[in-house]
């Protein structure tokens, strides 16, 4: 199948293209690279740095291409709070902007990579695809409004859509920014170089941890699976994990015994997080195959960044 990926030169979205690649698909990528970096991109791949807002290049990328990926976008929470227009222009105008491209085209179906922050709080554990959302910041607005926005324009243009909400995932090639790290490349950082761990609050916060390499299963079998159009499909690990237990199993797979330290609670996210990943068993076959403890010996093993 010929596929276009946006935000392809990202953590997510470089796994996905090389895994397309290497199972003989022709993969193009869309990426400006603000975060992303093309370098970790199979050669098989072809790489065109651009905007996502940039409709004509959109056209010419969208030709003779099956089905789209769309995961570019800016995705850090704090900073969608100090910046949130910034937030709205690339992941709800350049969504928009995609999805017109789109009408104009062959395209069969697009697959968004959309996020569990979406849920904001909830009081029943796990979150099911059902559940009322609130969103608790201009990301997840954002992400919200691009799954909205990615459904009602594919339902009008007769094009199939289909919407997954990744949870917290984590692996090798995630970038560690200095400011607002990711929690899981940040802590096993910290630990491989003797630093210290800075937990907010007192740690019984808890997320769903999601392998690189099972979020990309899931991806793949979106673009193909039957009966899925129009749906919002949770993915995660289904398993909820606090960060103190998160540190512990950073401590085992690291042996190192990096400080704790703790710092008050940030605000932006729930207290709790687990995903109901029955409809994505059901719907897409899925079944995480890599539980925690194994996804960060596999991250420290492939990334470079973790080496001492
Ligand atoms: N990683 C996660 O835990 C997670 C969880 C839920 C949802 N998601 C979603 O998955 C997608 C990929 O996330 P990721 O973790 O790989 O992040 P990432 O930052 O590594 O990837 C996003 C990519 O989009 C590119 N991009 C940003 N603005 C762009 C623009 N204006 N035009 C073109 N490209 C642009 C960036 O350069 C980057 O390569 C995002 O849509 C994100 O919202 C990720």
């Amino acid at each position: 199948m010929n596929y276009l990926v946006t935000g392809g030169a990202g953590f997510l979205g470089t796994a996905l293209s090389n895994r397309l690649a290497k199972q003989g698909h022709n993969v193009r990528v869309l990426d400006d690279c603000s975060t992303g970096n093309p370098g970790d991109l199979l050669p098989e791949v072809t790489f065109v740095q651009g905007d996502i807002n940039e409709k004509i290049l959109l056209w010419k990328l969208l030709e003779d291409v099956d089905c789209v990926f769309h995961l570019a976008a800016k995705v850090s929470v704090p900073e969608s709070c100090l910046f949130p227009s910034s937030y709205n222009l690339v992941n709800v105008s350049g969504t928009v902007t995609l999805m017109e491209a789109i009408r104009d085209t062959q395209v069969k179906r697009v697959v968004l990579a959309s996020s569990g922050a979406i849920y904001g709080y909830q009081e029943e554990i796990p979150y099911h695809e059902s559940a009322e959302v609130h969103p608790e910041s201009p990301y997840a607005v954002s992400k919200l409004s691009a799954e909205h926005y990615v459904r009602t324009i594919s339902a009008q243009c007769g094009v199939e859509a289909v919407c997954l909400r990744v949870f917290n995932a984590y692996g090798p090639g995630q970038r560690i920014p200095k400011s607002h790290p990711p929690i899981i490349s940040n802590f096993l950082k910290h630990a491989m170089t003797n630093g210290t761990i800075t937990i907010h609050g007192n740690g019984t916060q808890t997320r769903d941890y999601v392998y690189v390499d099972d979020v990309v299963n899931a991806l793949v079998t979106a673009s193909t699976a039957v009966g899925v159009d129009q749906q919002v499909i949770n993915i995660g690990s289904g398993v909820e994990t606090s960060v103190l237990e998160l540190v512990r199993l950073v401590r085992q797979v690291t042996g190192k015994k990096p400080e704790e330290v703790y710092n008050p609670l940030k605000n932006g996210g729930s207290s709790r997080m687990c995903a109901c990943i029955a409809k994505a068993k059901e719907k897409l076959n899925y079944i995480p195959l890599v539980p925690l403890e194994t996804g960060l010996r596999l991250t420290i093993e492939r990334d470079p960044q973790f080496r001492e």
